[in-house]
């Protein structure tokens, strides 16, 4: 049977919070996205830096795509990470991603884009009563960031390096009428 809600669901950019202004991937954001894959801070718990050739292919399957957003500071402009929401295949369930770059850590900044993401998610997108996010279980500053926004650790799974997934409710994020 056909998904009801596609794969890569289209916010509704830009997207402004208090601080943050979350738009689609532009060209030019070139810059932040290598930063994205190839810091070692960023990509500790992602496997490491990825190579040249990837970043290259990567960065340009992201200008524009549907799921895939810049998270920029509302004041300058300035892009400082990336945020995402697309199908787990492995639980079926939409996901959401994120990174930031290492000089923006520890502002409530993940906190507040992410928040603003699943606030438009369990608004416009009927069929989405659960979204996850999957982490490495070592991953200490994800899993925070997610325990902070009131998500539940519900799985673990992986061989190896153990991941964890945590599901955020319908019902935690949006009041009743
Ligand atoms: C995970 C990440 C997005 C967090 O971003 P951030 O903007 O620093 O997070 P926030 O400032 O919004 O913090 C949210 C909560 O997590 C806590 N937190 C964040 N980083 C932490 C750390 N290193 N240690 C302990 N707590 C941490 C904050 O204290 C806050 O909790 P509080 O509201 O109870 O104080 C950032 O560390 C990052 O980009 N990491 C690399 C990419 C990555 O690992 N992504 C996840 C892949 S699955």
């Amino acid at each position: 049977m056909a998904d009801s809600v596609p794969s890569r669901p289209a916010l509704t950019v830009p997207l402004p919070t208090a601080r943050l202004v979350l738009r689609a991937v532009q060209p030019d954001d070139d810059p932040m996205l290598t930063r994205i894959w190839t810091d070692p801070d960023v990509r500790r718990y992602m496997g490491g830096p990825l190579s040249s050739e990837v970043v290259r292919h990567r960065n340009g399957d992201f200008v524009g795509k549907p799921g895939k957003y810049c998270v920029t500071l509302r004041a300058t402009l300035e892009p400082i990470g990336l945020l995402g929401i697309g199908r787990d295949h492995r639980s079926g369930h939409l996901e959401v991603s994120y990174g930031l770059l290492p000089e923006h850590w520890r502002r409530g900044y993940a906190q507040e884009a992410i928040l603003a993401l699943l606030a438009w998610a369990f608004e416009r997108l009927p069929d989405a009563d659960v979204i996850v996010a999957n982490t490495r279980a070592d991953n200490a500053p994800s899993r925070q960031l997610l325990q902070a926004i009131g998500a539940e650790c519900v799985e673990s799974f992986g061989e190896g390096d153990e991941s964890v997934m945590y599901a955020m409710a319908r019902r935690q994020f949006l009041t009743p009428p």
